[in-house]
């Protein structure tokens, strides 16, 4: 089936069976890699994208349920310059060395920036509340936490 939908920005129309995960689809049939499978059923937050505004975990959402909405992937996530590059949220997990393996940090950056359309300003808990579906075997977390902390802080002050 022809499945259309706007991904990150740009409108896409995939020819893919109806019995996919957008994970597969976006992976497999986009080469959009940026998304990682873990645990294929909704335990490790490693495939989360943004879909119509709301984190959800990739591998969870049949392709078809993708139709019309908006999709945003790691790969739609990067800086203002000519090639792209990082954006701040990306520089902060580098700054406050949150990546370790690297397997959980595109969900863990989709979750800071879903947390962060939402909510601009938020405590230490509420960004702890907001990666209660992404796993870490790596960081700990904490690190994870500083560096969308300083994420909203430096888009609040503008530094
Ligand atoms: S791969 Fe989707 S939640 Fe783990
Ligand atoms: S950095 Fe390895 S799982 Fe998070």
């Amino acid at each position: 089936m022809l499945i259309e939908f706007t991904c990150n920005g740009k409108p896409v129309a995939v020819e893919a069976p109806p019995d996919i995960s957008l994970l597969t689809l976006l992976r497999d049939y986009m080469g959009l890699t940026g998304s990682k499978e873990g645990c294929s059923v909704g335990e490790c937050g490693a495939c989360a994208v943004i879909m119509d505004g709301r984190l959800v975990n990739s591998c969870l959402v049949l392709a078809p349920q993708a139709g019309g909405s908006e999709v945003i992937t790691i790969e739609g996530v990067h800086g203002e310059g000519a090639d792209g590059g990082i954006n701040d949220m990306q520089e902060n997990f580098i700054t406050y060395g949150a990546v370790q393996c690297g397997i959980c940090i595109p969900g863990m950056v989709m979750a800071g920036e879903a947390l962060l359309l939402h909510s601009p300003n938020p405590t230490r808990a509420e960004i702890r509340a907001a990666l209660a579906g992404n796993l870490c075997r790596c960081t700990g977390y904490q690190q994870i936490v500083d560096a969308i902390e300083a994420t909203a802080v430096g888009r609040q002050t503008g530094k």
